[in-house]
């Protein structure tokens, strides 16, 4: 598969220009392209590049908010419930994620709710913050994400989507013209299918486990576990009030939560027993012997190994080629250099 090999700084200062053209504050601009240069790094090109003209749209159109900064609304030494004053989500999710580490650090655990929030990539990207801190973290909007410090460096980050896969990657799987696996999503019937056309268009996806026959209803819950600690709990938008997909007829309000638990409030030794939690999975014998047994996080570390080897990000050509064409369209200098290309 052809694929072109570009810079982290280049996509970083790409992604801040282009936000920049449409009126983004330029911190508000770094906010957002750091964590999705971090979505691509670490393999979850669903929630990059890809994703950028969305953000572009939501300054363009106004229905996403450029100036002013989050506010607490309410607050005890533990908890906080935050008015994201509909910022780009980066913007409301740094601020929380700050927030609930200072609590934890106080108190134990910093427990942020916010509303007036909006789309903020990759969750990992906020619950790895509390990894520098050695802290435990949780959040989720839809996704859900927790990452948990063990020794050396080491931690266990899940960060995923309730349901199969991320939107982003069957709109990837459609800009690429290829199929999506059994189980991704359904047509607008709510029938299986494999043709990604179908299911942005009137279809949607599958919560974790597929149809109920294979454990469906679990992803359900999790979906739903999410929507009580967000949208409920936040006052926010939940279930089939948020504002469809990509839509900008009305401002997102989304619910965020973001929790910092400090270990050093409980038992001793968390980062050797997490160490040794990790080491008891990764050390298990693989069904198949080419796969070993990963520990969540670990996919993503090897993707960013692999980036720092290469000393570039490998984007689909198709791609580049789009973001570029949007660029022209502000009025943006493109994406470049294009001249490394690669084959993996
Ligand atoms: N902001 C939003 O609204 C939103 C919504 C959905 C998803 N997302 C983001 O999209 C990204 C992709 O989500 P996804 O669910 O498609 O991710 P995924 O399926 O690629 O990975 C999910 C989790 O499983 C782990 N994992 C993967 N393979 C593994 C293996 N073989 N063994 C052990 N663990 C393994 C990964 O480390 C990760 O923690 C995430 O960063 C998520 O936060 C964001």
């Amino acid at each position: 598969m052809n694929r072109c090999l570009i810079s982290q700084m280049e996509v970083q200062g790409f992604i801040e220009r282009c936000l920049a053209a449409v009126g983004a504050k330029p911190h508000h601009a770094r906010s957002l392209a750091e964590v999705l240069v971090e979505g691509d790094c670490r393999g979850h090109y669903s929630h990059g590049l890809n994703r950028m003209d969305m953000y572009v749209k939501d300054i363009q159109t106004g229905i996403c908010a450029v100036d002013g900064e989050p506010v607490v609304e309410k607050e005890s030494a533990a908890t906080a419930l935050v008015d994201g004053k509909n910022l780009l989500g980066p913007v409301v999710g740094n601020f929380c994620m700050n927030l609930a580490i200072a609590k934890a650090k106080e108190v134990g655990i910093g427990w942020v709710v916010a509303h007036g929030s909006n789309h903020f990539g990759i969750a990992g990207y906020y619950a790895m913050q509390a990894l520098k801190e050695n802290m435990i973290r949780t959040l989720g909007t839809n996704p859900l994400s927790i990452a948990a410090p063990a020794k050396d460096g080491d931690s266990f980050v899940l960060d995923t989507a309730t349901s199969t896969v991320a939107l982003g990657k069957v709109e990837l799987n459609d800009r690429r013209g290829d199929p999506i696996p059994d189980g991704w999503g359904c047509d607008p019937h709510g029938k299986i299918t494999t043709d990604p056309k179908r299911v942005l268009t009137g279809g949607g996806l599958v919560p974790i486990g597929g149809s109920e026959a294979t454990g469906g209803y679990k992803g359900y819950g999790l979906g739903m576990m999410v929507e009580v600690f967000c949208g409920i709990l936040a006052g926010a938008q939940y279930s089939k009030y948020v504002r469809t997909w990509k839509v900008t007829d009305r401002v997102a309000n989304l619910g965020q939560c973001f929790v910092a638990v400090n270990p050093d409030n409980f038992a001793p030794g968390f980062n050797e027993r997490m160490s040794d939690l990790l080491s008891i999975q990764r050390d298990q014998n693989p069904a198949d012997p080419g796969s070993p047994v990963l520990a969540a996080g670990d996919p993503e570390r090897m993707n960013m190994k692999k980036c720092e080897e290469m000393g570039g990000i490998p984007y689909h050509i198709n791609v580049i080629k789009y973001m570029n064409e949007y660029a022209q369209k502000i009025g943006v200098n493109q994406l470049l250099p294009c001249d490394k290309m690669i084959s993996v």
